[in-house]
């Protein structure tokens, strides 16, 4: 097994004067080796908690981790070396430069000083390398923390929501820069709550929602799965648009109906559509698959897709009775 990172049934809760909140809720994720792997789930889903929880800095209340083949975090002393994070925005002494910052972290870690230059250089920050990290802006700290992270050339590399604060020129940069690593045979996963960041960088995806994964595989994979799965049909007369969503709802699709058509998904084939409604003596016009990007199966795997009227609020997802999540790769 390749897995350079595996969980399984991951269980995490906290608990408060306000109660119990389950933040894992049997969460699984595999990454290859050499992959840029994606993370991606809303605000509030349990992407932190994950990441905290593979690095030790909190305990989870059930499952199993792994990072290089070896039990975490028992083995975290053996496999620290390999793995380099950044969760949540690091903070830095604002009175130090980067280089200072840099210095002192890889003579902490063990690591030669001159590849505190190679970093600096690898994350754009060489021409201000010698100026104070209070003089920096965000993506400037943003560059510096994953300079950090780099700094012993890790097997794993882990970010935390890594194009947060930067420019689109350095959100390029960055893509370009994990690419570089995943190439050099570095395996990079990083967290992101933006769509497009994943669709572009990544070669396979994890979708958490509610602390469960809703979607896994390859980015290509996760999109095949649900391109043809809605279908849009218009019937001669609108007048029956209300009753055949009905008729098809009792064959299991899930329905919606719009002003002139009806969406229909969660059917194996489209054929048992014109079948269904022949039948009812309603005629169809046009049956054509829907196809869709990574943001459509986003909100419809989060339960996050907004509803006109309504602000949906952070807690509040609601799961598509769609299939269960998916498991594993390549299928
Ligand atoms: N220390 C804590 N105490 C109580 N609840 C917490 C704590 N940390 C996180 N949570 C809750 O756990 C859930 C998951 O939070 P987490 O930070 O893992 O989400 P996330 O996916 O990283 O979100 P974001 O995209 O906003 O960064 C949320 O409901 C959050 O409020
Ligand atoms: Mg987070």
């Amino acid at each position: 097994m390749s897995a350079v990172l595996e969980i399984q049934g991951l269980q995490k809760t906290y608990r408060s004067r306000k109660g119990v909140r389950r933040a894992l809720d049997g969460f699984d994720m595999v990454v290859e080796a050499g992959q840029v792997h994606g993370f991606l789930g809303p605000n509030g889903s349990g992407k932190t908690t994950t990441l905290r929880t593979l690095l030790g800095l909190i305990r989870p209340n059930g499952g199993r981790m792994a990072i290089l083949g070896r039990e975490v975090p028992a083995a975290l002393p053996e496999v620290a070396g390999s793995v380099g994070a950044i969760v949540e925005s690091p903070q830095f002494f604002a009175n130090f430069t980067a280089q200072d910052t840099l210095r002192l972290l890889a003579d902490a870690g063990g690591v030669e000083p001159a590849r505190v230059f190679e970093v600096l250089e690898l994350v754009g920050l060489r021409d201000r390398a010698t100026d104070r990290v209070k003089t920096y802006s965000l993506g400037m700290k943003q560059r510096l923390a994953v300079a950090s992270a780099l700094l012993k050339n890790p097997k794993l590399l882990i970010l935390d929501e890594p194009a947060n604060g930067l420019d689109p020129g350095g959100i390029r940069e960055m893509r370009t820069l994990m690419r570089n690593l995943a190439e050099s045979g570095m395996t990079v996963v990083l967290s992101s709550h933006i769509l497009a960041e994943i669709q572009l960088i990544c070669d396979s995806v994890t979708i958490i929602a509610a602390g469960r994964r809703v979607a896994a595989g390859a980015v290509a994979d996760v999109l095949a799965q649900h391109a043809s799965s809605s279908v849009r049909v218009r019937l001669e007369s609108a007048a029956d648009l209300a009753a055949s969503a009905g008729a098809l709802r009792q064959l299991g699709a899930q329905v919606t109906v719009e002003s002139d058509h009806l969406m229909v998904s969660g059917l194996d084939r489209p054929s048992a559509i014109t079948r269904v409604l022949a039948g009812n003596g309603v005629f169809v016009s046009e049956l054509s698959p829907v196809s869709v990007d990574l943001e459509s199966v986003f909100l419809e795997l989060t339960g996050t897709a907004p509803v006109e009227g309504e602000h949906r609020q952070v807690d509040q997802t609601v799961m598509a009775p769609a299939g269960p999540a998916q498991g594993g790769w390549g299928h």
